[in-house]
């Protein structure tokens, strides 16, 4: 399916569906969700699902860097999913180095850079290394800021913040009435960045589960049924074009 970017007009035209150019959400974050139904689906192993959903991190990606969104998080493994049977666990880990290793060259291309974020002290040391190598690759790049979310909690990310600020009061470099809000924002893994203007929650679960608990006061939400390994462009331009036709107001009137 192609899609026609208007410079011109600033718009961009797919499927009869108009997006305005001059709104798109600086930062967009997705939990990857529904990869296990997927396969189930199909009568195959939940790593088949997880195999597919990496498709639509690829398609979601490129689709990112053409209409020029600066940030996108993905939701890739919870501090909770260490739940789940070592088999499931040592699958994705392996695939988020499959990922990386056939995708870095591309993603440097596109001026992708990378950055993990989570508790990394918990991840397996082989994976570790291709994370520092790629985030080393691709650190002086300017296009999109590609979040990883990996044992990321929302709470786990807040108890980090609050050990760090704790500290700073301990060393006497801060004092009480100096915590404020842009100290906690500062603390946090997201750093520096916008607050995720859009969320994206495929596979019809109606929940956060722990995803930018701190980031997310002001996003606008965006629900949907589809699986995420289904997930496409299309799907990303409709979230985008409904957030669009949101009224922003933070509170105001
Ligand atoms: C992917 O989907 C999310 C990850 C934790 C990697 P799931 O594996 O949660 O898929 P469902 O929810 O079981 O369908
Ligand atoms: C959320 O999905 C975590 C990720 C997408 C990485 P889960 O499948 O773990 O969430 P719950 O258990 O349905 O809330
Ligand atoms: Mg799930």
């Amino acid at each position: 399916m192609s899609f026609i970017i208007n410079r011109k007009k600033n718009t961009a035209h797919e499927m009869g569906k108009k997006l305005d150019m001059n709104n798109i959400p600086k930062h967009v974050a997705i939990i990857m969700d529904g990869n296990g139904r997927w396969a189930k689906k199909r009568g195959f192993i939940r790593t088949l699902g997880h195999r597919a959903g990496m498709e639509a991190v690829k398609r979601v990606v490129r689709a990112s860097c053409e209409i020029g969104i600066k940030y996108l998080t993905l939701y890739a493994f919870s501090t909770e999913n260490w739940k789940r049977p070592a088999e499931e666990v040592n699958g994705l880990m392996d695939l988020l180095i499959e990922y990386l290793g056939r995708e870095i060259n591309e993603l440097n291309e596109n001026d992708v850079k990378l950055n993990f974020i989570g508790d990394l002290s918990k991840i397996p040391e082989k994976c570790k290394i291709k994370i520092k190598e790629s985030e080393e690759i691709t650190k002086n790049n300017k296009g999109l800021t590609l979040n990883i979310a990996l044992n990321y909690g929302g709470r786990n990310e807040i108890v980090n913040a609050v050990k760090k600020i704790g500290k700073s009061l301990l060393d006497g470099k801060i004092k009480l009435n100096d915590i404020d809000e842009q100290i906690i924002a500062d603390n946090l893994y997201t750093a520096g960045q916008p607050d995720p203007d859009l969320i994206i929650r495929p596979s019809g679960e109606l929940r956060i589960s722990n995803f930018m608990l701190w980031q997310s006061a002001y996003s606008e939400l965006w629900f949907s049924d589809i699986l995420w390994p289904d997930f496409d462009k299309n799907h990303l331009l409709e979230a985008i074009i409904d957030y669009q036709k949101r009224n922003r107001r933070f509170g105001g009137i």
